[in-house]
């Protein structure tokens, strides 16, 4: 039975739920990990489930927060510098990190790496010699499985061939690259300037080297953009034609990121603009053959992200969407957040502590959670809802030995306003999103969040709008 990927937006309907909300990327989110969660907690955690024998594969993330502008509108955890000796110094500290997480693993190396992914700040920051030397460190010390998803996110404006062909020799076959939006008044008001024909040389360079499956993120919300002037972009984008492309709702949390305040409220969109942006958007990639996959994210019907939504097998972590589940998330670098089954770990937000900890020899964990039954049953059900846009609650019964309706009787009364709106229908064993629902997911999906109830209406602003 294969999942419905169609998606109708209605822009009344998103005007009347919208409200900030969680991304889900994990559960319980993260502003509920906390320090009682610390490195020594990671250390077991590492050590227990490495004694497992039939511990998972691993999926392998390192940060590397380094860019030589900000553009106004970032959102990530990055470090402006143009100094090269600055990333060495980074590098250093990574392969202690490295050979620290390593010394946990089987001595075997039965667990391989299957996925492996370099985010950012801009890993394409790096010089070649850069790119070869800690990704010749982290093969070492990692067993690399055949057939493995690597991806690089990348930004065409300090890009040189060199660094691409060195990330494909070392292994990379996957890329992302940032855009957001072509138009030159946007560009130019977030501190970015990038010529389409600057990324469309680089995108060719991609193609050439044989990476795969390439992305392209975009950003909706961003000051001075309309329908109109944003709808050239999608058509530019569109005849680049990647096989995924990323539309983030541009996450406007100025108590988190200062420099965003730097916008003037009136350069940005209305939420009506907003969502006239986004449904252009969805229509004319819809149009031109892209499948919904769901939140912000597009692919080719042939991608592997449609086809593992299809069979009912994507899972959601904090990259978003991934056609692999099941693995075991080691994040290194500051910031990153590390998963197992039943713990997250988070690192150190700050560059010198994360060198402190790191030259005392310990684990740069810093705060994390363990999960307890009743999240493990929340985070499946509500990573089924994002994934799947549906739910089996005899699925769910099945997995967890418990009474779908008895266990959800506080949470299911939430469903009723979603119901009564033809958004979602629950009949028989099935909670199905509709075409209607599904850019309102993370909305759906918030009904069976139990930590949302708890939380006061008072309190800072914690998530970002939902559409
Ligand atoms: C960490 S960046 C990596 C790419 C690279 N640094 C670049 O900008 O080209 C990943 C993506 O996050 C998105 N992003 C950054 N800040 C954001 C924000 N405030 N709201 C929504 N998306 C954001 C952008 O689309 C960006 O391409
Ligand atoms: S959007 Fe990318 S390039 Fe711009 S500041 Fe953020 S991480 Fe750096």
């Amino acid at each position: 039975m294969s999942v419905n990927q169609e998606v109708i937006v209605d822009i009344d309907l998103l005007k009347k739920y919208d409200k900030p909300g969680p991304r889900y990327t994990s559960y319980p989110t993260a502003p509920h990990f906390h320090e009682g969660f610390d490195d020594k907690s990671w250390e077991e955690e590492l050590q227990k489930s490495n004694a497992n024998e039939s511990a998972p594969d691993l999926s392998l993330y390192f940060h590397f927060p380094f860019c030589d502008t900000l553009c106004l509108y970032c959102g990530c955890n990055v470090i402006i510098t143009r100094t090269p000796a600055k990333i060495d110094e980074y590098i250093e500290y990574l392969k202690k990190e490295i050979d620290m997480l390593a010394s946990y693993l089987p001595k075997n190396r039965t667990r391989k790496v299957r996925q492996f992914q370099w985010g950012g700040g801009t890993p394409t920051y790096l010089t070649a010699d850069q790119i070869r030397d800690i990704m010749g460190y982290i093969r070492e010390q990692f067993e690399f499985s055949d057939g493995i998803e690597a991806g690089v996110e990348t930004d065409p404006r300090e890009l040189t061939y060199d660094r691409l062909q060195a990330l494909r020799e070392m292994g990379f076959n996957r890329a992302s690259m940032g855009v957001q939006d072509f138009d030159p008044l946007v560009q130019k008001t977030v501190n970015r300037i990038q010529p389409e024909e600057m990324t469309r040389r680089h995108f060719n360079s991609l193609r050439e080297l044989g990476y795969q499956s390439l992305n392209i993120d975009l950003i909706y919300g961003l000051p001075h953009q309309t329908p109109e002037r944003f709808e050239r972009t999608v058509d530019s984008i569109i005849d680049i034609s990647p096989e995924r492309i990323a539309l983030f709702n541009y996450a406007h949390v100025p108590w988190l990121k200062p420099h965003q305040n730097y916008f003037k409220e009136e350069w940005l969109p209305t939420a009506e603009t907003k969502l006239r942006i986004i449904k252009m958007a969805i229509d004319k990639f819809t149009d031109a053959g892209y499948v919904f996959i769901g939140m912000d994210h597009f692919a080719k019907p042939d991608d592997e992200l449609t086809l593992a939504q299809q069979e009912r097998k994507l899972y959601r972590n904090f990259q978003g969407y991934s056609p692999r589940a099941g693995l075991d998330l080691y994040a290194l670098g500051m910031t990153s957040i590390s998963q197992t089954q039943d713990v997250y770990a988070q690192n150190v937000k700050e560059i010198t502590t994360y060198y402190q900890r790191i030259s005392e020899g310990r684990l740069p964990v810093f705060k994390g959670y363990e999960l307890n039954r009743e999240d493990q049953i929340r985070r499946w059900v509500i990573t089924r809802l994002m994934c799947d846009f549906e739910l089996h609650p005899s699925e769910v019964e099945e997995a967890f030995d418990i009474d779908f309706n008895d266990y959800f009787a506080e949470d299911l009364p939430g469903l009723e306003p979603f119901i009564d709106d033809d958004l979602v229908v629950y009949q028989g064993d099935v909670i199905k999103v509709n075409p209607l629902g599904r850019l309102l997911i993370r909305n759906i999906a918030m009904s069976f969040d139990s930590y949302l109830k708890r939380e006061k209406k008072e309190e800072t602003p914690t998530y970002s709008r939902t559409v």
